[in-house]
């Protein structure tokens, strides 16, 4: 067992792993740490399907492109889970809010911070884990495989296993970029161009727009995503 900052900063994002499992025991508590975590106004907005099974393992990594959900032992798929919630209501005659903006958004907190509690657990276990937003890439598919309810929607995934890479620590943005002190400061060029800089060996090319664009940039990932995302979030009464 590592001491609290080490788990912190020895956590990586691991994506290759030993065809290992780890006994359903060491699982059990990982999943402790991730249901200790803080949660909106007692609400318990996430859960998360464990998938164990190899085959079922096998066949999300597939659907998503991302093997190294197939190599890990356990893969966590984190739901935005207001179904539950409107069954808890339901059960004593209410009914769940009409607007559900902003418990989606705080669904997405609740079960990122479960996930994080999780992720860090395993690393003080010896074990490592990679967040995995590519469940993205299949939502609907996964909806069908996962059984999953109206309301229950899969916002990323956490694959944990046995380590077989330690892979370097990677950069970060200076302290100074992610907090502003008292009030927000707009960045200043001399700061833009430094984040660049520090950010440059995260790719290949070396040049961290590269990334950035492809991502989240005008016509890029997240834009895509987020046109298919509204149509899921709609079709499955979240929105
Ligand atoms: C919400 C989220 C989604 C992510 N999705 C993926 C993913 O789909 N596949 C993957 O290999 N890594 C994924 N990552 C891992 C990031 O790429 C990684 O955290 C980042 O490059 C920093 O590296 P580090 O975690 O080793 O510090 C994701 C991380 C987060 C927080």
């Amino acid at each position: 067992m590592v001491d609290f900052f080490e788990a912190i900063y020895r956590r990586r994002s691991v994506r290759r792993f030993k065809r290992e499992k780890i006994p359903e025991e060491a699982v059990r508590r990982i999943m402790e740490a991730g249901r200790a975590a803080p949660t909106d106004a007692t609400l318990h907005l996430w859960s998360a399907v464990w998938v164990r099974d190899e085959a079922k393992k096998a066949e999300i990594a597939k659907l998503i492109s991302q093997p190294h959900v197939e190599e890990g032992s356990d893969f966590f798929v984190f739901l935005a889970d207001l179904y539950r919630l409107e069954e808890l209501l339901r059960y004593r005659g209410r009914q769940l809010a009409s607007n559900r903006l902003a418990l989606f958004v705080f669904a997405a907190v609740d079960a990122a911070l479960a996930a994080e509690n999780m992720a860090l657990a395993a690393t003080a276990m010896g074990y490592g884990s990679c967040f995995i937003g590519a469940v993205q890439n299949a939502v609907e598919e996964l909806v069908e495989l996962l059984r999953l309810p109206r309301l229950a929607y899969p916002l990323f995934g956490l694959v944990v296993g046995v380590p077989d890479e330690e892979p370097p620590p990677r950069p970060r943005l200076p302290l100074e970029m992610l907090f502003h002190r008292e009030e927000y400061r707009p960045y200043s060029e001399e700061s833009l161009a430094a984040a660049y800089e520090v950010m440059a060996r995260v790719t290949r090319s070396g040049d961290w727009l590269r990334l950035l664009e492809r991502y989240a940039g005008a016509g890029g990932y997240f834009d895509r995503r987020s046109e298919l995302m509204t149509a899921v979030l709609r079709k499955m009464g979240v929105m």
